[in-house]
């Protein structure tokens, strides 16, 4: 499958995939996705494309990473319109099984990464929130087999439990992770930003702002994690928000750090109306926030 293909094929079994894949020009890429598809997502579709010969990308709300009492129900699913954007993206194929081809019945194994699963969104929601995501993007790496696959900078936490995971396990692929795209206005694209209102869609912007004031701070030397941490809780307060967490840790581990020597990671959840949404970035002292 090359660029001169332009016929996305949809797949919704295993057993298909594989035979789909089995002559498939080498790289081969994996997008996984849960829909809903938006800039950022595309941005990780272009790199795949850029730099793979087959793309696939997968489309499947995974049930175990969402707990009881999340957004399982109400997340925005849309295939039609996900197929159109991951065609007209390059995609090659799009698996986009459904739960029972995923989790057939008597399905009984789960992965746990642990450390880095439990901090951060895990203390938050639950560690099982990426036994979920762990299991789930293990299965998909054993049924597509990709030489690389894509994730984003957003959700820093599980690009680095993948990362884990992939190690631990020996699995043959590289795993890329992509910057955060915004909109104009610095708030992290999601799928979850259809939850917010007009004006909770202007309040969450707060997010970055909060984010952009610490990575200053640490730029500009401060060294004390709690001081860095002060003006970007300020703009949260300006903005009526509560964080879930507010916390800057280690880039790698996500260890807490009180003092802050080289990069480090801000990363906070807070609550908008009905969304939960999670933004991050990287600043290290001395140097420009990215
Ligand atoms: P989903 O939220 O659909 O995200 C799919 C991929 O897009 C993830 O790697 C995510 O980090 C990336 N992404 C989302 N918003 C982004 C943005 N604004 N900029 C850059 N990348 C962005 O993450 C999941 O699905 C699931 O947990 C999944 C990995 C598919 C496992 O079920």
């Amino acid at each position: 499958m090359t660029e001169t293909t332009t016929a996305m094929l949809t797949l919704r079994t295993i057993v298909e995939l594989r035979e789909a894949l089995h002559d498939a020009e080498r790289p081969v890429a994996l997008v996984p996705t849960m829909g809903a598809l938006h800039e950022g997502h595309l941005a990780l579709l272009e790199r795949a494309r850029a730099q793979c010969a087959t793309v696939v990308m997968s489309l499947f709300v995974n049930p175990t990473q969402f707990a009881p009492g999340e957004d399982l129900r109400s997340y925005p699913r849309n295939e039609d319109a996900d197929a159109r954007l991951a065609a007209a993206a390059g995609v090659d194929v799009l698996f986009a099984p459904p739960a029972s081809e995923i989790y057939p019945d008597g399905f009984a194994s789960t992965i746990h990464v642990a450390g880095v699963s439990e901090r951060l969104e895990g203390a938050a929601r639950g560690s099982s929130h990426f036994d979920g995501v762990a299991t789930v993007v293990a299965k998909l790496l054993n049924i597509v087999g990709p030489q690389i696959a894509y994730f984003g900078q957003k959700d820093a936490q599980q690009a680095l439990v993948i990362k884990r995971l992939v190690r631990d396990l020996d699995m043959p692929v590289l795993i890329e992770v992509c910057p955060t795209v915004r909109a104009g206005d610095g708030l992290a694209l999601s799928s979850r930003n259809a939850y917010l209102s007009d004006s909770e869609r202007v309040r969450a912007t707060a997010l970055h702002r909060a984010l952009s004031a610490a990575a200053r701070a640490i730029a500009g030397g401060e060294n004390d994690a709690a001081a860095a941490l002060s003006p970007a809780r300020e703009q949260l307060a300006a903005a009526d928000i509560e964080p879930e967490y507010l916390e800057i840790s280690d880039p790698e581990t996500l260890v807490p750090l009180a003092h802050v020597v080289g990069p480090v990671l801000i990363a906070l959840a807070a609550r908008v109306g009905n969304a939960r949404l999670i933004d991050n970035v990287i600043a290290t002292p001395g140097q420009e926030p990215r």
